[in-house]
């Protein structure tokens, strides 16, 4: 199996992510960092542990992370374009009974730090938050990033953004965080932006497939995700109606069904001024494209290798 350690900010979409890794038996989640981010670091902690509660999964640790993001005083200034992209549907608490599991003591820095200089064995590391918390690993030592196999992360936006037209909120959120990450040298750094996420539409047949599990797991993934669906359908949304992306599931997918997109080599850089464009991620697709490939970078998602990944694996025995 492969050591996954998983750095979100729940919400709706990392909430399924969380369940799909700790849940495939291909995937060894050793624990979860959380992150400021949809909501706030105390939010986002707590949503951590009702999930992992929910799916029977109290022994997965979680490691509580940055408040804020590095270099700011917040998020980027609010610009008249910012809506709430995929943040207004998480709401603070997720439709899931209040955690009875405490989080860890050690922060999700002093964590990280030791478990990657100490690791025996290579960890695929899976941010599906703002890349505050990995930032500063980095800048702790940058060395660690040896001991990453791939850091898979959602984030980032080719065609147009989520929290502006130019801006993924992951990226939009901690900017200084996340140019640190894509300029940190990971041996292989996998970036799946909105241009693939918005392309894995989940539906609500597929909801009711998945509530139709009989287990924890499919009946929690069918009511997060349809909470996603009622969201965008009330207009959020740019996709299908009566459908949703989960963004951040898709990482996790890939790590065991890598067809789940089509990756290419890309130049990708990170915008961290400008009023309009601010959390761009600036990706070099051009014929003659000059700069230095850091990323593989999914273009295209196959909805069907999801959904089906997400049925299989909800309806195992270990979903309860
Ligand atoms: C990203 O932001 C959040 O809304 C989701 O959890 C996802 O990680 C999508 O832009
Ligand atoms: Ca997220």
């Amino acid at each position: 199996t492969r050591k996954v350690i998983l750095d979100v900010d729940t919400g709706t979409d990392d909430a399924v992510a969380i369940m799909l890794a700790a849940l495939h038996p291909d995937l060894d989640l050793t624990a979860v960092t959380t992150v400021n981010g949809n909501v706030p670091l105390s939010a986002t902690t707590a949503n951590t542990l009702r999930v992992l509660d929910a799916i029977g999964r109290p022994d997965i640790p979680v490691h509580p992370g940055l408040a804020h993001p590095i270099a700011r005083r917040g998020f980027p200034g609010q610009t008249h374009f910012e809506r709430d992209s995929d943040r207004d549907m998480h709401g603070s608490a997720l439709p899931l009974p209040a955690p009875v599991t405490a989080a860890r003591d050690e922060s999700a820095v002093e964590f990280l730090l030791h478990t990657l200089r100490d690791a025996t064995e290579r960890v695929t590391l899976v941010p599906v938050g703002p890349l505050s918390n990995i930032a500063t690993v980095l800048a702790a030592d940058p060395g660690v990033r040896e001991a990453v196999d791939e850091i898979v992360i959602m984030g980032g936006a080719h065609a147009y953004g989520n929290v502006t037209p130019s801006a993924e909120f992951n990226i939009w959120a901690d900017p200084e965080a996340a140019a640190m990450v894509l300029s940190a040298g990971f041996p292989r750094l996998t970036l799946v932006p909105l241009d693939a996420t918005h392309q894995a539409l989940v539906t609500r047949p597929d909801c009711a497939k998945l509530a139709g599990l009989g287990t924890a797991a499919g009946r929690a993934a069918a009511d997060l995700i349809t909470r996603r669906i009622d969201a965008y359908s009330a207009g959020h949304g740019v996709h299908a109606p009566d459908s949703a992306p989960v963004h951040d599931a898709v990482c996790v997918a890939y790590l065991v069904r890598p067809e789940v997109i089509t990756t290419r080599p890309v130049r990708v850089e990170v915008e961290t001024s400008g009023a309009l464009t601010v959390g761009r991620t600036v990706m070099d697709v051009r014929p003659n494209a000059t700069g230095e490939p850091n990323a593989s970078v999914a273009f295209g998602a196959r909805a069907e290798v999801l959904t089906e990944l997400l049925l299989e694996t909800f309806s195992g025995p270990a979903a309860r």
